[in-house]
């Protein structure tokens, strides 16, 4: 390999290979996702790019390669470049989602049913669940709005990260990750059962009960602050004698 079709990145030897930005060419290291690759051709993100770790959704991108038909989608941050890819910036997705109270709602399928009607419009193509970068089984969690499983369906889109590809692939035009994210509002919210702990909390923190001890740190000094932090009643630690291996593979 020739010097000038190598780059060194963190003492890492790495390929350059060609990839096109709205259509102009531009040589990247072939070990970087689309977003470095992009800023490494000199692009500056001032939208679509929040966490760069895959978690917050915010840059969803659809890319071409050369002589496939296909438009592939992935995040920015999470996809590494291929050769002769093209990358095109596109707007938002135009998913529609709807305004409510949510103060007003009390957590019955007929609420979401009426401020989502293009859930009836699913034909069930599955296209949603192939384009999710998160692997969300988003097909399945529509179904169970359908009929009438809250909690269902709270508990399927649960990794969704709000990302929208999902929305971008629909025939019915529906935005399946704003249905999914209402779901788990209204499961949490309304639907799961409430901590009674939680509450008998709540009632002693309203009463009173730790006025004096918050008065307290408040009024310390930033030393005693910490003292008193290092010397507080700590969790015994275990010896992990009764983990199971599915415990000690966080280790
Ligand atoms: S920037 Fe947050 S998922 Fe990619």
């Amino acid at each position: 390999m020739s010097t000038d079709a190598q780059e060194v990145t963190a003492g890492v030897e790495a390929k350059l290979i060609p990839i096109y930005v709205m259509g102009k060419r531009y040589d990247v290291p072939d070990s970087l996702t689309i977003m470095k690759a992009i800023e490494y051709a000199g692009y500056k993100y001032i939208r679509g790019c929040g966490c760069r770790g895959g978690v917050c959704g915010a840059c969803a991108t659809v890319f071409r390669k050369p002589g496939d038909y296909k438009i592939y989608t992935g995040l920015a941050c999470q996809t590494v470049v291929e050769p002769e890819m093209y990358l095109t910036q596109i707007p938002f997705y135009p998913a529609n989602r709807a305004v409510y109270d949510f103060g007003s709602l009390t957590g019955r399928p007929e609420e979401i049913f009426a401020l989502y009607p293009e859930l009836f419009r699913c034909v069930a193509c599955n296209a949603c669940t192939k384009v999710c970068p998160m692997d969300v089984e988003v097909l399945d969690y529509i179904s169970a709005v359908k009929r009438g499983d809250i909690e269902a369906a709270a508990r399927i889109s649960f990794d969704c990260i709000q990302c929208g590809l999902c929305a971008s692939r629909c025939f019915a035009e529906m935005p399946q990750y704003h249905i999914g994210q209402l779901a788990r509002r209204l499961w949490g919210a309304y639907l799961t059962p409430k901590a009674e702990h939680l509450k008998t909390m709540v009632a002693n923190i309203q009463a009173g009960r730790f006025s004096d001890g918050l008065s307290g740190l408040k009024a310390m000094s930033q030393d005693t602050l910490k003292k008193t932090y290092q010397d507080r009643e700590m969790e015994p630690a275990t010896g992990g004698e009764d983990w199971t291996p599915k415990d000690r593979q966080y280790l």
